[in-house]
């Protein structure tokens, strides 16, 4: 078989290479020429773990390829993906400017017969607005060319994406022919080895399945941090709740985590666009619209407890920060609660130096140098006021607290993401705040 996958951000390097891995021949487009350039060298616009050392073998292999070239790549693809970004215009709905583009310049190219995919998560009924360009384009050529057109979501985790790939929970894909779930199926068969299913299903719903997904898991969130909030005030500890609640396997122990609310390029996006799409729709998504004000709300919390902490009064404080990234194992900025954190230590007069294993560069994108970058996660400690957990990093999991204690100037810890024992802390004299447990002891103020 022979694809090609036009975006090579995120998804689109991900799927492209995953089908490479298995021994399809895949081309990955791109308009963006430098990138083109840097992947053929081996330089990938984005971290995730082991994608790096894929692309090389694949490329290496002969499997996989890297062009700028939409028309020459996509002569005799039995399946185009398009996998473009679709960001959220200022109303929050997703903007199809470049899955449209694609759609058509798919339709002025193509030659044979070919499933034009869907990939980017876009909202229910743009696959029909996908083949009605490519039906215009090749009237407008007079190309006597059947395709037809499919929505396949993914269910990529940042970090952990190619495991995703390759060993799917499930893999869902939206049809309108015979010919198109035969085709499809046979390009998922290698991923289907262990009994994973495809599910086939008419297009409206494979898109509404991804919008639900997420929103089924930002609800998760957003609910587990309401409950973690009132624990606090009602003297319960959340995560006791957490494994209380998660045992029974109709809740389930995953995504009950409480913390300083979700981000990334997924979640806080897709929600917005499935409450807008509903509103045009004449309905209200009435928990969606719940679940968003609570996780804004949630991004804001460790800072409230930074400031009572210290009696109201940041001006001068320095703040230690590790983790800048959204969560773990990624680069990923994208509505990271560290912006919104940092954004109102600044604002209060305090300074800040962060840390973070990977995604430093990305986060100066936006942050420049309104806060100083340290090269390791202790010389982030030097003389700060209080040490403030951002993001779960494996390496933040165990420091020794003995040096902790002593590169910062207070015993402090505002733990974001409740990967440290109140108990032992406490014991070794830091005052330890954390999310969704009573602080029941006498905090110094400075
Ligand atoms: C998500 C979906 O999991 C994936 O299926 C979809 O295709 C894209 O969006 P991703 O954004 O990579 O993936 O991250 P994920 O691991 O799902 O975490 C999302 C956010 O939720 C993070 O900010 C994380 O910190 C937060 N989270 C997650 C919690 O606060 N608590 C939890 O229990 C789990």
């Amino acid at each position: 078989m022979k694809i090609a996958v036009v975006g090579t951000g995120y998804v689109g390097l991900v799927t492209g290479t995953c089908f490479a891995e298995v021994g399809i021949d895949v081309t990955c487009i791109d308009i963006d020429q430098k990138k083109i350039d840097n992947l053929r060298n081996g330089i990938l616009p984005i971290y995730e773990p082991g994608l790096e050392e894929m692309v090389a073998r694949n490329v290496k292999s002969g499997r996989l390829h890297f062009s700028t070239s939409l028309a020459e790549s996509i002569k005799g693809a039995d399946v185009a993906f398009i996998a473009v970004g679709t960001p959220p215009g200022e109303d929050g709905s997703a903007d199809l400017k470049y899955v449209l583009a694609v759609a058509r310049g798919i339709g002025e190219n193509i030659d044979g017969y070919c499933v034009v995919v869907t990939k980017s998560t876009v909202p229910v009924g743009t696959a029909a607005k996908v083949r009605a360009e490519v039906e215009n384009a090749l009237t407008k050529r007079d190309a006597d060319v059947e395709f037809d057109v499919a929505s396949n979501p993914e269910f990529l985790k940042e970090g952990a994406a190619i495991d995703d790939f390759l060993k799917p929970d499930r893999i869902v894909v939206g049809i309108s022919s015979e010919r198109a779930e035969e085709v499809m199926r046979r390009l998922y068969k290698p991923f289907l080895l262990n009994g994973h299913p495809i599910i086939f299903m008419d297009i409206p719903s494979a898109e509404m399945t991804k919008y639900a997904a997420n929103s089924m898991l930002a609800t998760k969130i957003s609910f587990m941090n309401d409950i973690a909030n009132l624990c606090e005030i009602m003297g319960a500890d959340v995560n006791k709740v957490r494994q209380g609640i998660g045992s029974d396997a109709r809740i389930g122990t995953k995504f009950i985590y409480p913390g300083i609310g979700y981000g990334g390029s997924c979640f806080p996006k897709d929600v917005k666009a499935l409450i807008k799409t509903a509103q045009e729709n004449g309905y209200q998504m009435q928990v969606l619209q719940a679940v968003e004000g609570v996780n804004e709300a949630q991004k804001e919390v460790l800072f409230s407890k930074v400031k009572k902490h210290f009696g109201g009064d940041l001006k001068g404080k320095k703040f230690a920060i590790w983790g800048l990234s959204f969560k773990p194992k990624t680069d990923d900025m994208r509505e990271a609660p560290s912006l919104v954190i940092i954004e109102k230590l600044l604002a209060e007069g305090a300074t800040v130096s962060a840390y973070d294993p990977v995604a430093v560069k990305e986060a100066k994108h936006t942050l420049g140098d309104t806060i100083t970058y340290a090269k390791d996660q202790f010389e982030a400690l030097v003389d700060a006021d209080a040490l403030l957990v951002v993001t779960e990093w494996p390496e933040f999991r165990s420091p020794s607290f003995e040096v902790v204690g002593r590169l910062l100037k207070q015993k402090v810890i505002f733990d974001g993401r409740n990967i440290y024992d109140a108990a032992e802390l406490r014991e070794v004299g830091f005052a330890y705040h954390c999310i969704g447990v009573k602080t029941d002891h006498k905090e110094p103020v400075a």
